[in-house]
């Protein structure tokens, strides 16, 4: 499981008693709701009997070559940060409607061999409905003969335009919790199914997920989180930088960008996520980051063990400063160098240190950032699960649509 360490000049600056207080009483409630089940996006993590109906699903589905799954937002971002653990073609997501990406894209794909799950809560996602259409089109276009086995959606009711649209081709539909918010539902089918079928242990995320939240109703390390984030956002750090130097949790910190943006950026509240990558964007934000306003607060994920490596060996007569390191060490020293011009400069700093990333420290690192968006936004009086600003855009879209 992940350790986490915060600089010297995070704890000292910012513990505040007043939050710290607020962050506990919070904490109460909100260990007082998991015990109670009373919310079923943290609750599925302590079950496994679904896993099992999930692995009937994966396994028919795993008979095609590829799996291309459609949808976006909180229906896509959760499975693409699971999937990504394992270097693998079998599971792919569109999730952008550009003309030229969705034509590029099929353009792949052999449509016999291929199986599409449909995933949105809501049913009703602009972008999920016109992917599914126009793969049906393509389907019809190519004479393919009894298509809806190739389909499954996932959807919350049977009455919402997706279902409608599985129904009419003969599709078979399985539930999306309607307790369960899109940006929440990592752990439930939305997420694991993609990542059976991409051949990862679904229970070891779980597994991994609950035991940081056993851990939040017996200590105080989400609490620590939350204050020193809260402490710092009022002293003026009100953006959100994450920054793994493990390439694989690239889209996690996209998962990550969705689940705060839109969890707390309610009432003129919210800190601004940016997502970055070390070693890369050392060298396009740094500058930024060091000498740039100082708003931003950080969180580093870093690795102790790399799954593979690299001896680095000179060229006879020309000596560089590799020569015989290895490039992880590479890899620590500019990570650590990084933190420390960071830390010299005063600014917050939080690290997530893993042994290595797998299945368990994956669910761990999802749940905490869970813990802590929900505990910071029960402390800001906001709700975690919804999100009704954006259900502004969305109705002008449909208006317009509908002209
Ligand atoms: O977190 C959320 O609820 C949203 O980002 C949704 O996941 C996103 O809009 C997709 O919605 P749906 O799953 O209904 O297609």
């Amino acid at each position: 499981m992940p350790k986490f360490l915060y600089s010297q000049q995070f704890k000292n600056t910012f513990s505040d008693k007043k939050i710290r207080n607020s962050c506990e009483k919070f904490a109460e409630s909100l260990r007082h709701e998991i015990k109670e089940k009373k919310i079923k996006a943290l609750e599925i993590v302590d079950s496994s009997l679904d896993l099992e109906e999930l692995q009937i699903f994966a396994q028919k589905i795993s008979a095609y070559k590829k799996t291309l799954v459609l949808g976006v937002g909180g229906s896509s971002l959760g499975g693409k940060t699971i999937c990504a653990l394992k270097t693998q073609q079998k599971v792919e997501f569109i999730e952008s409607i550009d003309p030229s990406t969705l034509h590029d894209c099929l353009a792949k794909i052999d449509f016999k061999n291929t199986f599409f799950l449909v995933i949105s809560k809501s049913g009703e996602t602009i972008e999920t409905i016109c992917q599914t259409l126009i793969i049906l089109d393509e389907l019809d276009r190519q004479k393919i003969k009894n298509f809806a086995k190739q389909f499954l959606f996932v959807t919350e009711s049977e009455s919402n335009s997706l279902a409608k649209i599985a129904k009419k081709i003969g599709a078979e539909i399985t539930p999306h919790s309607n307790k369960i918010g899109g940006r929440y539902s990592c752990f439930s089918v939305v997420g694991l199914l993609p990542a059976l079928i991409a051949g990862i242990d679904a229970k070891k995320i779980r597994s991994g997920a609950k035991k940081i939240l056993d851990d939040f109703l017996v200590s105080d390390s989400v609490i620590n989180s939350c204050s020193i984030q809260l402490s710092a956002f009022e002293k003026g750090f009100t953006s959100n930088v994450v920054m793994p130097y493990i390439d694989v949790l690239k889209n996690f910190t996209d998962w990550y960008r969705q689940l705060w943006a839109e969890s707390l950026g309610k009432n003129g509240f919210g800190s601004t996520p940016i997502n970055s990558m070390g070693t890369v964007d050392q060298h396009s934000q740094l500058q930024l980051y060091l000498d740039g306003p100082k708003d931003k607060f950080f969180t580093f994920i870093t690795s102790k063990k790399q799954s593979q490596d690299f001896k680095i060996k000179d060229l006879a007569g020309c000596e560089t400063l590799f020569g015989n390191k290895k490039l992880s060490e590479v890899v620590a020293i500019e990570q650590q160098t990084t933190i420390a011009v960071l830390d010299n400069k005063k600014l917050p700093i939080r690290i997530f240190e893993v042994k290595k990333i797998d299945e368990e420290v994956l669910g761990g690192l999802m749940m905490q950032m869970f813990l802590e968006t929900i505990l910071i936004s029960y402390v800001k009086g906001l709700n975690p699960f919804d999100q009704p600003a954006v259900e502004l855009r969305k109705d002008l879209a449909k208006k317009l649509l509908n002209k």
